[in-house]
């Protein structure tokens, strides 16, 4: 079986493509009824590659070009990596990993730090270097028990926004306001069109409120009622928020208030918040939310590993110097030595050793080295080094993207 990859560039190919992913996945719908051209909005041009067996388009990858900001603030070049799908008529031969080191290749040829994606299943990505470097919390609220502490502040104004709006003012707010924690990623165009195309597409109604003053608003939420068939004399009336972009204090107590404040509403569940929010905290009842899933969000590849450990800050004390290794990209096998001052190659004997997986979960420190090493994904001559390497790694913030693409 010879395997041929590709990058797709005609509008059919990069619809068959979407329609690879789509029956590769099995649980998403084909894309059709897509107006001539539309295809090329949702896509980033020359990002798409498809995997050609015996002619046949058999499985496909792309990505879109962005920004991904490490512990300290520093944005790095970014390839955020999706649609990887096999039609299961071609599975298990060995196409995936064709397109994913095809893919690897690219995005180092484009001097891009690091690649990231989103797993359907967890097994599928350390094999590639990808380990997973911040996860999320669903949480719902039981909105009758969440009165807020008496000393919790009010937030700004928040209003509905007007549907014809929406995809202009949504883009603007969050390049306005991106956040500064480790993990946060660009939102580029063709990610709005897509998420425009999903919310308008879909059956049910769905909201978008917006916080601040009209043309200097600082967050919003998106959200949508579920289990509607028995709506009207329910007492179980759900919401989901999708997307609660709430990047300061303000934004978020205003946007918080205004979701728990909804009539109806008996239950607001958020889909993906920062595994440190600060919620139960707020809560007279701190069992008025509840965790009901930790989900892990960015699966990370370190892409160039020097370029990533330089650009990152350090915090506390001591030293440590790490070797790392990595069999796909030879580059990154490289020894680093790390103080609070920075980190720079060095010749010296590595008192901690790393898998780029294994560096890929502790880069923007979403785990520690000592869990690392208990899974033997890291390797210390003496413990001290791990201790060391803890406290180089800690993060004020827990690292977090929360957005799904
Ligand atoms: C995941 C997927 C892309 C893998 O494609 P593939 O062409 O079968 O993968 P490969 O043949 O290159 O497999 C490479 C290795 O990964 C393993 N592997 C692949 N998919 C796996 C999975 N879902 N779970 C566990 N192992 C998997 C293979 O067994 C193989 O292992 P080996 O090297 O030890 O033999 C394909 O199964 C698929 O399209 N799945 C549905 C869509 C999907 O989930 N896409 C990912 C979206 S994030």
């Amino acid at each position: 079986m010879t395997t041929d990859i590709r990058v797709l560039v005609s509008e059919d190919d990069l619809l068959a493509a979407a329609n690879v992913f789509r029956t590769a996945m099995i649980g998403f719908p084909r894309l059709t009824g897509l107006a001539p051209g539309q295809i090329t909005t949702l896509l980033e041009p020359g990002r798409t590659i498809g995997a050609f067996v015996d002619d046949q388009l058999a499985g496909t990858a792309d990505a879109v070009t962005s920004t991904l900001t490490l512990p300290g603030g520093t944005k790095v070049g970014h390839a955020a990596v999706t649609h990887i799908g096999v039609l299961p008529s071609f599975t298990r031969r060995g196409v995936a990993t064709d397109l994913v080191r095809h893919q690897l290749h690219d995005v180092a040829a484009r001097g891009e730090a690091v690649a990231t994606l989103r797993a359907s299943e967890a097994t599928i990505y350390e094999r590639y270097g990808y380990g997973v470097a911040s996860s999320s919390h669903t949480v719902e609220v039981l909105t009758a028990r969440a009165a807020l502490r008496p000393g919790v502040a009010a937030g700004g104004p928040v209003r509905l926004l007007d549907p014809t709006d929406i995809w202009d003012v949504l883009p603007r707010i969050y390049a306005e306001h991106r956040p500064s924690r480790p993990g946060t990623i660009d939102r580029p165009d063709v990610w709005w069109n897509g998420a425009r195309l999903r919310t308008e597409s879909g059956s049910g109604p769905w909201y978008v409120a917006a916080h601040g003053v009209p043309g200097s608003e600082t967050g919003f939420v998106r959200y949508r009622p579920i289990d509607t068939g028995t709506w009207f004399v329910s007492d179980q009336r759900t919401i989901v928020v999708e997307d609660f972009f709430a990047p300061d204090l303000d934004s978020y107590l205003g946007l918080l208030r205004f979701l728990l404040g909804l009539d109806l509403i008996d239950r607001v569940v958020f889909w993906m918040l920062p595994v440190d929010d600060p919620l139960p905290w707020l809560l007279l009842d701190r069992r008025a939310a509840r965790v009901t899933a930790t989900n892990d969000e960015t699966w990370l590849r370190v892409i160039d590993a020097e370029k990533a450990l330089t650009a990152r800050r350090y915090a506390g004390d001591g030293a440590v110097t790490i070797a790392v290794d990595d069999p796909l990209l030879p580059d990154n096998c490289i020894t680093v030595a790390i103080s609070p001052d920075g980190a720079e190659r060095t010749d010296q004997r590595p008192q901690l050793r790393v898998g780029i997986a294994g560096l890929a979960a502790a880069l923007l420190g979403g785990t520690t080295w000592h869990a690392l090493a208990v899974a033997g994904l890291a390797r210390a001559n003496d413990p001290v080094h791990l201790a060391a390497a803890d406290r180089l790694f800690a993060v004020p913030d827990a690292p977090y993207a929360g957005f799904f693409f």
